[in-house]
């Protein structure tokens, strides 16, 4: 596996591959099996696979959550390369990716006001301005990005459509742990004790789909209460909103899906499932 830390290198070395197709895999690090499934998809869909490491620091809406964010290089590196990954795209300091770039602000037509775009102010348009850096740097043909930042995966969708129409966006299925936990970076910062509490996360959303309840206001009341049973989390919010337009619906359909975030100690952790 080659690995670049700078974008000048990075991009040397793709003028030599013309003409073969590439896949991108963008991270933030502290890569886990779910990460390694999007590189595995990559892989089997175009020429060359470029997984980035980039902690990026505009994303972060708060200081402390940026400097609490696992940083493990080399063990990334360990599994990139067994995972057969051709390209690591590690760049050392915000500058090597933003130097020349003015920053822009994306409208995303509302898909941004609910959820994590009302409770994380600026996380999206910082997220949005390193993915269209990323996208400029790279010049993907495919970009893999994970279903359980969903929310996250609409504006990518977005922005590309309008930016970088020739390139196409995979989704990718949630990975989970035996016990229905959504594969996170963030897993790895809860203790033992808080690991098993955030597993009731994934089991309230999966009894929640169960009662076929219809009405979105009654499932919403029903999931805030068994919630409220756990001791050690802390809701931030349970919505149950369309899939494609993410706005808050009365009523459960096909396209209904929940969403959810949640504190677990100090640690802020988010999942969806369909309907
Ligand atoms: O999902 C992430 O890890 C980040 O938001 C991304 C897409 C790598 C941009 O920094």
């Amino acid at each position: 596996m080659f690995t670049f830390t700078t974008t000048a290198a990075l991009q040397k070395h793709l003028q030599a591959q013309q003409g073969k197709t590439i896949g991108f895999v963008p991270t933030m690090g502290a890569l886990h099996v779910g990460h390694i499934s999007l590189i595995e998809q990559s892989l089997a869909n175009t020429d060359i696979t470029i997984c980035s490491i980039f902690v990026n620091p505009t994303q972060f809406n708060n200081a402390a959550d940026f400097d609490k964010y696992p940083r493990t290089i080399s063990d990334d590196r360990t599994m990139l390369e067994k995972a057969g990954c051709h390209i690591l795209y590690a760049p050392e300091t915000p500058d090597e990716v933003y130097r020349g770039y003015a920053t822009q602000s994306f409208d995303f037509d509302g898909l941004d006001s609910s959820m994590e775009g009302y409770f994380r102010p600026g996380h999206f348009q910082g997220m949005a301005n390193v993915v269209y850096r990323l996208f400029a740097i790279v010049n993907p043909d495919k970009a893999f990005f994970g279903e359980k930042d969903y929310q996250q995966l609409a504006l990518v969708r977005t922005m590309a459509a309008t930016h970088f129409p020739a390139l196409e966006v995979v989704p990718c299925n949630t990975l989970r742990e035996a016990d229905g936990l959504a594969m996170s970076s963030r897993n790895r910062r809860l203790s033992e004790e808080e690991r098993a509490i955030a597993s009731h996360i994934p089991r309230i959303l999966k009894e929640a789909m169960q009662l076929e309840i219809t009405d979105a206001k009654q499932l919403k009341f029903w999931v805030e209460a068994e919630f409220a049973k756990v001791e050690g989390i802390r809701l931030e919010y349970f919505e149950i909103a369309d899939s494609n337009t993410l706005q808050v619906i009365d009523s459960v359909g096909k396209n209904s899906r929940m969403f959810i975030a949640a504190y677990v100690g100090d640690v802020r952790l988010i999942d969806n499932m369909g309907l």
